[in-house]
C-alpha cells in the first residue's frame, strides 16, 4: 500500500517530509508544450468509495465503534405495549433492582420542551398521559452495560387503560383521523372528461410500507462537555436537525450542542428525523446523570420504534380512448402516516408531484389524504414518497394495455410527456429537459423487448404451470426539495502547507458515495490527484444549518459547495502566481498536480508553500442555492424541481401459479445520471436502488397483528433480497448526455430514482399473472407468494 492509499482508508498519515517555508519565490520550470493535455481529471473516473478498504477491513469507524468516554453509560427504551391507551403509571421498582441498573429516565425529566422540536410539533419526547402505539418509547433504563439496560427495560411495568385504535389506513380514511389536513390537486376538469371517456376503468390498488434495514442500525452517543455544552455523535442524514432537537430538549442554545457524524451504515430516508429521537433520549439521560450516554436500538426494537416507509391505499377512475391515451383520471391517495406528522406532509406532496410520473395528465383531480394510525410514525425513504404516486400511474396504464388487449408499453409511449407540447406538469412545471421517447426506445431495443414479448406469450402457452412476464416502465423524478428553502449547502475547502487538502461539507456519508465525489470534484478543481484531498466527518460546528443530506441532492448541492470554496482558494493562488510571472491571472492554471502560466510550471505544494510566506489565505468557505426553483405550498404549483432524472427497467419475471412464488429473471437498465462524476458508484446506486425497490414490492412485508404489533420485526420474518434474488442478468447502461441544467460537472442525481424502476418487476408479474387467468388482474404489493394466488384467483 503507498502512502496515498493509506491517507484514504486509515485517516491522515503525518506528512513528515514538509521542508521549511522558502522565501524566496521558486523559478518555474520550462512551460509545458504547446497542445499538450492536462493530465486526467479526478472527475468522471472510477475511483474506489473513499472508505472501502477500510470498511472491508473493519477499520472504519461507526458510532458504536468509537473509543468510548470514561464513565459512560447505556440506555434501552421502554416501549409502549399497547397500541392506544392512557398511560396511568410507570413502576420501575423491580426494574431499578436489576444488576447494573443506575436510573430510569421519563418524561419529568425533561429539561426543555416535552415535545420534539420536529415541523408539526405533535411528537413527544417520551409519551406522558396517552400512547400511541406499541413501540412508543416512554422512558429509558440507564445501566452499567448494554444487557443490563435492555434487561432492565423489559421489567418496567406499565398501567396503560386500552383505548380504541385505529390501525388500518382506510379505517383511519372513514373517521377522518388525520395527522395533517387534506390536499387536493386539479388541472383541467376530470370529471366531465371522465363522462365523456370512450373507456373507463375503476380500482383500488393497496401498497405496503418498507423497513429501513440500514446495516448499521440507530445510534447516540452523547458526550458533555464543560459549561453545560454538549458533544452528539449520531449516525444521522441530518446533524443540523439533531443539534436543534437536542438543544431545544435540553432548553439550550444551538450553539451549546455540537454534533459529528463521520459516516453511517445506511440511512435510506430512515435516519432523516428519526436519529434526533435517539439523541434526545440519549441527551435527557446525560443530562441527568452527568455522564456519557450511548443509546443503540437493537434491531426488533428499531423495528418497533422508528417510522418506515409510508404504505398507501389509492382508488382510482381513469377514462382513455381506443389507443390507451388518457382522457381523465380521479384519484385519491390515502398515505398511512402512522401517529404523527413527521415528514408526512412533504411525503404526501412528493407523492401528488410523481402520480404524472412520465405522462401527461390533462384532465386530472387530485386528492390526497394524511392519515393517522395508531402505528409507527412512518417517514422518509428512499424516493419520499414518489414510488407511492409512480406505482399508482404505471398500475393505471398496465390495466389499460390489458383492458384494451395493448402491449402496455405501446399505452405508456403514448401517453409519455411531448417535446413542444403536451409538456406541461399538472403542478403547472413545463417539462424542459424531456429524453423519455428516445431513452424508452434505445432500452426497447437493447432489451429486444418486442421480440421477447412475443416469445414469452408462446412459451406460457405451452407452459400450464410456471408463466411468464416481461413489461417496461420508466421513471421521470423530480430533483430538489419541494421545500425550496433546503435546497442550499456549505462546505469549506483547506489547503495545509504541504500542499494536502481537506474538504468538509454540511452532507453526511450513508455509503452512498458522497465524500468521494465531493473529493473528486475538490481534486479537479484544484488540478491535484483524488488522494490528495481528504474529506473529514460532518460536523454542526463546521458547516452550520446544513440541510439533510436527502432528496439524492447530496452531491449537487455539497459538491458545488466545495467547488466554489476550492475556487476561492484557486484564484488566490492564481493572483499569486500572476504576480510572480507578470501575467493576468486568467492565464494560470491548475492541472496534474502542478500549476501554470505562461512562463512555466510549478508543482502544487510549492506555490502553496510560497503563497502561506507571503500570507495568501489558503482556505476559503464556498456557498450554494440551486437556481430558477419557487413554489407555491398552498396550490403546490410552480417549479419545484430544478431538472429531472429520467431511466427506464425492462424487468422479466416468472411465477409459479400453484405456490404464488415469483423469480425475477433478467432485468435491463438504462438510466440517465448525466455526465457521471463516478461511474462505479453512479451503477452500484442504480443496482442497489432497483434491489431495493424490487424488495419493497415483491418479499418486504410489514404485518400488524389487531392489537397493532409489528409481527415482522426481525430478519427471520422479514425478508430483504438476499444475493440469491439478484437477477442473474443485470444489465445496467448510462444514458449519454449530461444535465441539461447547469449542475456540478454536468451531472444528475441518482440516489433515489432508480429505486423506482423496480416498479417494471411489479407490472411484469401483473403481465405473468394476465397469461393464467381472465379478466383485470389485480395484484397488491408487496407482491408476495399469497398475494401472487390472490391475484390469480380473485375475479
Ligand atoms: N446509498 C447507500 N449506500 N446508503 C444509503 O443510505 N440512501 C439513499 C441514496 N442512496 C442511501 C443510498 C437516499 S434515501 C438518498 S436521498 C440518497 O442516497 C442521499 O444521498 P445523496 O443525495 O448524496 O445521493
Ligand atoms: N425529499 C427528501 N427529504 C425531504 C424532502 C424531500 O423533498 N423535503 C424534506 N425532507
Ligand atoms: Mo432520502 S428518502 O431523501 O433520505
Amino acid at each position: 500500500m503507498n502512502a496515498r492509499e493509506r491517507n484514504h482508508d486509515e485517516g491522515p498519515v503525518s506528512r513528515a517530509d514538509n521542508p521549511t517555508v522558502p522565501l524566496l519565490p521558486v523559478p518555474p520550470v520550462a512551460a509545458p508544450a504547446a497542445g499538450s493535455k492536462p493530465a486526467h481529471g479526478a472527475a468522471g473516473r472510477s475511483h474506489k468509495h473513499e472508505s472501502a478498504r477500510a470498511q472491508v477491513a473493519g477499520a472504519a469507524t461507526y458510532v458504536d465503534d468509537m473509543r468510548e468516554a470514561r464513565g459512560t453509560l447505556y440506555a434501552a427504551p421502554i416501549l409502549s405495549t399497547v397500541a392506544h391507551g392512557r398511560l396511568l403509571g410507570v413502576d420501575a421498582t423491580a426494574a431499578l433492582a436489576m444488576p447494573g441498573v443506575r436510573d430510569v429516565i421519563l418524561a419529568r425529566d425533561i429539561p426543555g420542551d416535552p415535545l420534539l422540536a420536529t415541523f408539526v410539533h405533535d411528537e413527544p419526547v417520551f409519551a406522558t398521559g396517552t400512547v400511541e402505539h406499541i413501540g412508543q418509547v416512554i422512558g429509558l433504563v440507564v445501566a452499567g452495560s448494554v444487557m443490563e439496560a435492555r434487561r432492565a427495560a423489559r421489567k418496567v411495568q406499565l398501567n396503560i387503560e386500552e383505548l380504541p385504535a385505529i390501525l388500518k389506513v382506510r379505517d383511519a380514511l372513514k373517521a377522518e383521523s388525520y395527522v395533517l389536513p387534506p390536499v387536493f390537486v386539479k388541472r383541467g376538469d376530470a370529471a366531465k372528461a371522465l363522462k365523456a371517456a370512450r373507456h373507463i376503468l375503476s380500482g383500488q390498488l393497496e401498497v405496503g410500507g418498507q423497513e429501513h434495514f440500514y446495516l448499521e442500525g440507530q445510534v447516540a452517543y452523547v458526550v458533555p462537555q464543560e459549561q453545560n455544552q454538549w458533544l452528539v455523535y449520531s449516525s444521522t442524514q441530518h446533524p443540523g436537525e439533531v443539534q436543534h432537537w437536542v438543544s431545544h430538549a435540553l432548553g439550550i442554545d444551538n450553539h451549546a450542542v455540537r454534533v459529528e457524524c463521520r459516516r453511517m451504515g445506511g440511512g435510506f430516508g430512515g435516519k432523516e428525523t428519526q436519529a434526533g429521537h435517539l439523541a434526545v433520549w440519549a441527551a435527557i439521560a446525560a443530562n441527568k446523570l452527568k455522564c456519557p450516554i450511548k443509546l443503540r436500538l437493537d434491531r426488533d426494537d428499531d423495528f418497533m420504534v422508528t417510522g418506515k416507509r409510508h404504505p398507501f391505499a389509492y382508488d382510482y377512475t381513469v377514462g382513455f380512448d381506443d389507443t390507451g391515451r388518457l382522457t381523465g383520471l380521479k384519484l385519491m391517495m390515502a398515505a398511512n402516516c402512522g401517529f404523527s406528522a413527521d415528514l408526512s406532509g412533504p411525503v404526501a406532496d412528493r407523492a401528488i408531484f410523481h402520480t404524472d410520473n412520465a405522462y401527461f395528465l390533462e384532465d386530472v383531480e387530485i386528492a390526497s389524504y394524511r392519515c393517522k394510525t395508531n402505528t409507527q410514525s412512518h417517514t422518509a425513504f428512499r424516493g419520499f414518497g414518489g414510488p407511492q404516486g409512480v406505482v399508482l400511474i404505471e398500475t393505471i396504464l398496465g390495466d389499460i394495455g390489458r383492458h384494451l388487449g395493448l402491449d402496455p408499453l405501446d399505452v405508456r409511449k403514448r401517453n409519455l410527456y411531448g417535446i413542444e407540447e403536451r409538456n406541461v406538469t399538472h403542478y403547472q412545471m413545463k417539462v424542459e429537459d424531456n429524453i423519455l421517447d428516445p431513452l424508452l426506445s434505445k432500452l426497447e431495443l437493447s432489451a429486444q423487448y418486442r421480440s421477447r414479448r412475443e416469445a414469452i406469450s408462446a412459451w406460457n402457452a405451452k407452459s400450464p404451470v410456471i408463466k411468464r412476464g416481461i413489461a417496461i416502465t420508466p421513471v421521470k423524478f423530480g430533483i430538489s426539495f419541494t421545500a425550496t428553502l433546503f435546497n442550499q449547502a456549505g462546505a469549506l475547502v483547506h489547503v495545509y502547507t504541504d500542499g494536502s487538502v481537506q474538504v468538509n461539507h454540511g452532507g453526511t456519508e450513508m455509503g452512498q458515495g458522497l465524500n468521494t465525489k465531493v473529493a473528486q470534484v475538490v481534486a479537479d478543481e484544484l488540478g491535484v490527484a483524488f488522494e490528495d484531498v481528504l474529506a473529514t466527518a460532518s460536523d454542526t460546528s463546521k458547516i452550520p444549518n446544513a440541510s439533510a443530506t436527502a432528496a439524492s441532492a447530496g452531491t449537487d448541492l455539497n459538491a458545488r459547495a466545495a467547488q466554489y470554496a476550492a475556487r476561492n482558494v484557486k484564484n488566490n493562488l492564481a493572483q499569486f502566481v500572476a504576480g510572480l510571472d507578470g501575467c493576468g491571472a486568467g492565464a494560470v492554471s491548475f492541472a496534474g498536480g502542478a500549476i501554470s502560466s505562461p512562463k512555466g510550471s510549478r508543482p502544487f505544494p510549492e506555490v502553496v508553500r510560497m503563497a502561506y510566506a507571503n500570507r495568501i489565505q489558503l482556505w476559503s468557505d464556498g456557498f450554494y442555492r440551486t437556481p430558477k426553483i419557487h413554489y407555491d405550498k398552498t396550490t403546490l404549483t410552480g417549479r419545484p424541481f430544478y431538472y429531472f432524472a429520467y431511466g427506464a427497467a425492462c424487468s422479466e419475471v416468472a411465477i409459479d401459479t400453484l405456490t404464488g412464488e415469483s423469480r425475477v429473471l433478467k432485468v435491463d437498465i438504462l438510466h440517465d445520471v448525466g455526465t457521471s462524476i463516478n461511474p462505479a458508484i453512479d451503477i452500484g446506486q442504480i443496482e442497489g436502488g432497483f434491489v431495493q425497490g424490487m424488495g419493497w414490492l415483491t418479499t418486504e412485508q410489514l404485518v400488524w397483528n389487531d392489537k397493532g404489533l409489528l409481527t415482522t420485526h426481525a430478519p427471520s420474518t422479514y425478508k430483504i433480497p438476499a444475493a440469491g434474488d439478484i437477477p442473474e442478468h443485470f444489465k445496467i447502461e448510462l444514458w449519454p448526455e449530461p444535465n441539461r441544467e447547469d449542475n456540478v460537472f454536468g451531472s444528475k442525481a441518482v440516489g433515489e430514482p432508480p429505486f423506482m424502476l423496480a416498479i417494471s418487476v411489479l407490472e411484469a408479474l401483473k403481465e405473468a399473472v394476465a397469461a393464467a387467468r381472465d379478466g383485470t388482474v389485480r395484484l397488491d404489493a408487496p407482491a408476495t407468494a399469497e398475494n401472487v394466488l390472490k391475484a390469480l384467483r380473485n375475479s
